[in-house]
């Protein structure tokens, strides 16, 4: 068969990999097949497998990094609650970009927010000993559930997409009232389906979880990413939207790696309310030397988990979250750049017979951002993303974000830029056309 890409090498590099069905595989194992696809056809992918950051990183950081080495400080151990300079920027980001308040001694560097997020379940998760795990608010991000996972957590899961609005009271009820859930995950804007929570719904989430005694673990990986709105301006409303504006029980988990383009550096937030980081939870001695939550988070899980964040990375974040404080850096105004390359692919896959499979937020159409989603007629999502691979584009499938939308797959349109888009489009006509003439 003619395929773009080389059919005989595809097929066996596939048998190779030894995955059982390659289109559930994971997003690293699928760039790791790629990479090999590509290295023996000489042939480059149009790659949407991994949420990777496709520009530049700011000057500021890096500067701000060459500058911390230069000094010396690498030869010494961080402090496990994060450098002081850095605490301030955090603190007076969520006042500035959020309009919350969070003392700087609650505010956190992580390595990156994914280790936030481990140390949150490890901790959170471990407060009650009658409650067993997480609920994730999906589709979702699946390497958290891969950390609940090897911790030996049990985990909760619904596709948040059929329960939106006043919908989603029940719904999360239904959970809750089991009593086993400890805390509740959501990424918002949504990864995969790019859905924004509105303020209605975080008022139920925030309300229920105090009914329960349930701990908001608020996943802000794409902060001010929804470019339907203008977040970009310290002080100054609009702000991104957030659990802690309707309740005290939560922690934000903020990345820099997307919004600020600093993915390598492995640097997160985390933010914890001033009551919950003060609060007492005796079940947590199980696991740690006090029952104090802030206590057990700093000197209990993130000391066990990295002994604290790489100096020179705390100070390139420090660096660029003062220049966006004091206004003299607009971080998301590179990153709309994204959002333009939504609409234009988006375009090219519904023009040649594709579907955007999570296409509404609530009543309006979904914002153009990061990542959309798509499906082709007659096809499971497992099946299109291995088909997709002869024609040169990766991918994952929904099925991996516990969607239950299993007809789709996850695009990410940060790697590719408006130089392949006649490539892309060429692959997806001959797909088209080769599904319609059999
Ligand atoms: C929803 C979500 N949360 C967390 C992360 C991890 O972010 P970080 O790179 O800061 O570890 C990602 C990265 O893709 C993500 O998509």
């Amino acid at each position: 068969m003619k395929t773009p890409i080389n059919y005989e090498i595809v097929k066996e590099e596939i048998e190779k990999s030894g995955l059982p069905v390659v289109g559930n595989a994971t997003i690293r194992e699928l760039v790791r097949l790629v990479n090999k696809i590509e290295a023996r056809t000489g042939e480059k992918f149009i790659r949407m497998e991994m949420g990777v950051p496709g520009l530049q990183p700011p000057q500021i950081a890096i500067d701000a990094e060459i500058e911390a080495l230069r000094q010396g400080v690498s030869s010494k151990y961080p402090m496990m609650e994060g450098d002081a300079q850095l605490k301030i920027e955090i603190s007076r980001f969520a006042k500035l970009f959020l309009d919350i308040d969070v003392s700087s001694e609650y505010c956190l560097p992580t390595v990156g927010a994914m280790q936030g997020s481990m140390a949150c379940f490890m901790v959170a998760n471990r407060s009650d000993k009658n409650k067993e795990g997480t609920l994730f608010i999906d589709p979702g991000f699946p390497v958290q559930k891969q950390q609940c996972k090897v911790l030996g957590h049990n985990y909760y899961s619904f596709d948040v997409y059929n329960y939106r609005g006043q919908k989603l009271r029940a719904k999360l009820e239904e959970f809750f009232q089991t009593g086993k859930v400890s805390t509740v995950l959501y990424s918002n804007p949504n990864n995969p389906s790019w859905i924004a929570f509105t303020e209605e719904e975080l008022m139920i989430i925030a309300e229920l979880s105090d009914k329960y005694d349930v701990i908001v673990l608020e996943d802000l990986a794409y902060f001010g990413m929804d470019f339907r709105q203008d977040y970009s301006q310290p002080g100054v409303a609009p702000f991104q939207p957030t659990i802690a504006k309707y309740t005290d029980n939560y922690i934000l988990l903020i990345s820099s790696s997307k919004s600020f383009s600093n993915a390598g550096q492995r640097i997160g937030m985390m933010l914890i309310s001033d009551k919950l980081f003060n609060r007492r939870y005796p079940d947590l001695k199980r696991f740690y030397s006090t029952d104090g939550f802030g206590y057990s988070m700093i000197y209990g899980a993130l000391y066990a988990l990295s002994s604290g964040v790489t100096h020179s990375a705390q100070k390139g974040l420090a660096a660029m979250l003062k220049a966006a404080n004091d206004g003299t850096f607009n971080f998301l105004e590179p990153v709309r750049e994204y959002g333009e390359r939504a609409k234009v692919m988006k375009k090219l896959f519904t023009d040649n017979g594709f579907k955007i499979v999570y296409d509404k937020d609530l009543e309006n159409p979904i914002a153009d951002g990061f990542y959309f989603t798509y499906s082709y007629p007659g096809m499971s999502g497992v099946e299109l993303l291995e088909k997709m691979l002869y024609y040169g584009i990766s991918a994952i499938s929904l099925n991996i974000t516990n969607s239950e939308r299993i007809e789709g797959i996850r695009a990410c349109v940060s790697q590719t830029n408006s130089t392949q888009f006649a490539t892309l489009e060429a692959r997806l006509k001959q797909f088209n056309e080769d599904q319609i003439n059999g």
